[in-house]
């Protein structure tokens, strides 16, 4: 595995507990803000029985439950699910579970739409094949996918990479230790490359007012079997 996986994964265990405020995600103003975003993704996932991947304390779960049918949303983490099972959720229609992200095998049922937050941009170059062919496996023929993931701001981006060509950040956690975490910002070119293997039609939305963007597309489980 990956050293720096496991650090990132210690890193958001960490910062679990402060995470939603770090993120702005308690103002009105920022979800004001990012309203056309999550508009998009409660479209694209509406009707659908989804799982999630790096759920966090579930800041975007909640918004997707209000038109998807389920959500399974699930975290490495416990720390995170904690701080989900605090909130006022809709627990008929959500259910939280541990799970790797690179791992999925021991995630039970099927699902016809799948989606992650500030997920995508921290799986490094290296395994993004790998992570994409297990998270497809748990979705039916035709699925809708998102990522949703941050534009770089100007002091986003650090001119330092790893010897695989990703994009490093340093982070400082509350008690004032740093840490190192793969960032990656992908152009569409990039971003098609990735994914046409999975599907014929990619849609890429950039909302730059926002620092987001969001990629979708049904996968096509029928011309990407590798
Ligand atoms: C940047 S946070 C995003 C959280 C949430 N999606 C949001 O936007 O509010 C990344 C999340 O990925 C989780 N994570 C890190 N490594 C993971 C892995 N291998 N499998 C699943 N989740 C992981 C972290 O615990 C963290 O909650």
């Amino acid at each position: 595995m990956h050293k720096i996986i496991g650090e990132m994964q210690a890193y958001y265990d960490r910062r679990a507990p402060v995470f939603d405020a770090s993120m702005g995600y308690d103002s009105i103003q920022m979800v004001e803000q990012l309203a056309p975003v999550i508009k998009l993704l409660k479209t694209k996932l509406e009707h659908k029985r989804v799982l999630e991947v790096g759920c966090g304390p579930c800041f975007w779960t909640s918004f997707v439950s209000e038109t998807a049918r389920t959500i399974l949303a699930t975290d490495f983490n416990e720390s995170t699910l904690e701080q989900a099972r605090q909130k006022n959720l809709n627990w008929e229609k959500i259910r939280l579970e541990v799970a790797d992200a690179y791992d999925l095998s021991s995630v039970p049922g099927k699902f016809d739409g799948a989606f992650a937050v500030d997920w995508f941009a921290h799986v490094p170059q290296s395994r993004v094949h790998d992570f994409l062919v297990g998270f497809h496996k748990k979705l039916e023929h035709n699925s809708r996918v998102v990522f949703c993931d941050q534009l770089p701001a100007a002091h986003s981006l650090t001119g330092m990479f790893d010897k695989d060509g990703n994009h490093i950040q340093e982070r400082t956690l509350p008690d004032g230790s740093r840490v190192r975490i793969i960032k990656n910002y992908f152009t569409d070119q990039e971003i098609t490359t990735i994914f046409s293997r999975y599907s014929n039609e990619i849609e890429i939305r950039r909302f730059p007012e926002i620092y987001r963007i969001v990629v979708s597309y049904d996968y096509d489980s029928i011309s990407t079997e590798t």
